[in-house]
């Protein structure tokens, strides 16, 4: 076997062996996918994954991140989904098994915003009490977590995208890294399962810089995982920067499963926009979540254009598929 997997197997996480890691290829790469299955079924079993649906709540944003086209001109729109209008989804999701379902915004922490979300995760909650809310919506200030946490939800994802303290302030000038790290501290002391992760291939980022990605995830206490090829957004200042690497971004996955194998890590619609069967093959390299776009009203998907004008989304049958020919079997409900 190769030494690096090796390395791995036994449990070594120096930087020099990440760094050998995220560059294997070919067979070496296959027995450092296989490593990390082996180690995702073992802390799993039974080759389960996570389905969710996502309800895009609102694409009001207070960020101008320089990778996503939210909030910038092209994004005409802004709309906010109503708690009735809410309910509605939650009810149609459940109706077709649902059980776990992400609600996700832009940045925003107007304490109306924060107000309007409790009382739809209460609302939620109240009629669907078995239901597993993931909330994605940004910074905030302690308070408002807590006020959300309090409202029912269960989970919280803030990815810190890249531990670069210049990269992070350099993709997204409003922000700084240190007042996210604040926030996923608070998410973590407030009891949320707390998910995170970064985006690989990102302009001026590093082998180095993923590298230190990796160790971070592994300093923050996790229940979600979460790496993404970086995408260049047609309607950003990025659209001719190359698109991410997706072997270095499925190798992150792997060596992410095999650091921290009892973590949620989904495999990502950008793994597929970057490649056809990205998917699969996020499955492949160790992912154990899949999340269906069928939770957002259909006339407001195309104003929540993460990475593109137009959202790009694998359908339910596609996901499923993928699923079952990487030998896994698809979970309806919170799989931690
Ligand atoms: N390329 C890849 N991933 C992206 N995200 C947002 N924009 C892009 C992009 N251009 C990911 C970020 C963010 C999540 C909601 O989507 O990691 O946290």
């Amino acid at each position: 076997m190769n030494e690096t997997v090796k390395a791995m197997e036994r449990g070594d996480a120096s930087r020099e062996t990440l760094r050998k890691g995220l560059t294997l290829r070919g067979a070496d790469q296959e027995a450092l996918f296989a490593l990390a299955r082996v180690r995702r079924d073992a802390a799993f079993g039974g080759g389960a994954v996570e389905v969710r649906s996502v309800i895009e709540i609102s694409n009001i944003c207070k960020q101008r991140c320089n990778y996503c086209a939210i909030g910038s001109g092209s994004c005409e729109g802004q709309y906010l989904i109503e708690v009735a209008e809410f309910i509605e989804r939650i009810e149609l999701l459940s109706r077709v098994g649902r059980r776990v379902v992400l609600v996700q915004s832009g940045e925003n922490d107007d304490q109306d915003f924060v107000d309007h979300v409790a009382a739809c995760v209460g609302a939620a909650k109240q009629s669907h009490p078995d239901m597993v809310l993931l909330l994605c919506l940004g910074n905030m200030a302690r308070a408002q977590y807590a006020r959300l946490r309090e409202a029912g939800a269960d989970r919280y994802i803030l990815k810190f995208e890249t531990s670069n303290p210049e990269l992070y302030h350099k993709l997204k000038p409003r922000d700084t890294l240190d007042n996210r790290l604040r926030c996923l501290k608070d998410l973590v002391e407030l009891g949320y399962r707390v998910g995170s992760g970064n985006m690989v291939g990102l302009p001026g980022q590093t082998i180095e810089d993923m590298v230190t990605d990796i160790l971070t995830l592994g300093f923050l206490d996790l229940a979600m995982s979460s790496c993404t090829p970086f995408i260049p957004g047609i309607e950003t200042i990025y659209r001719d920067e190359p698109m991410g690497d997706v072997d270095l971004a499925l190798n992150t996955m792997a060596l992410v499963r095999i650091l921290y194998p009892n973590r949620l890590i989904p495999t990502t619609s950008s793994l597929e926009k970057a490649r056809p069967d990205g998917q699969y093959l996020g499955l492949m390299a160790g992912a154990n979540t899949v999340t269906i776009h069928d939770g957002t009203p259909p006339e407001r998907k195309d104003l929540f254009p993460i990475y593109d004008s137009k959202r790009f989304s694998p359908g339910e049958e596609h996901l499923m598929n993928a699923v079952r020919r990487a030998g896994m079997k698809p979970v309806q409900g919170a799989l931690r």
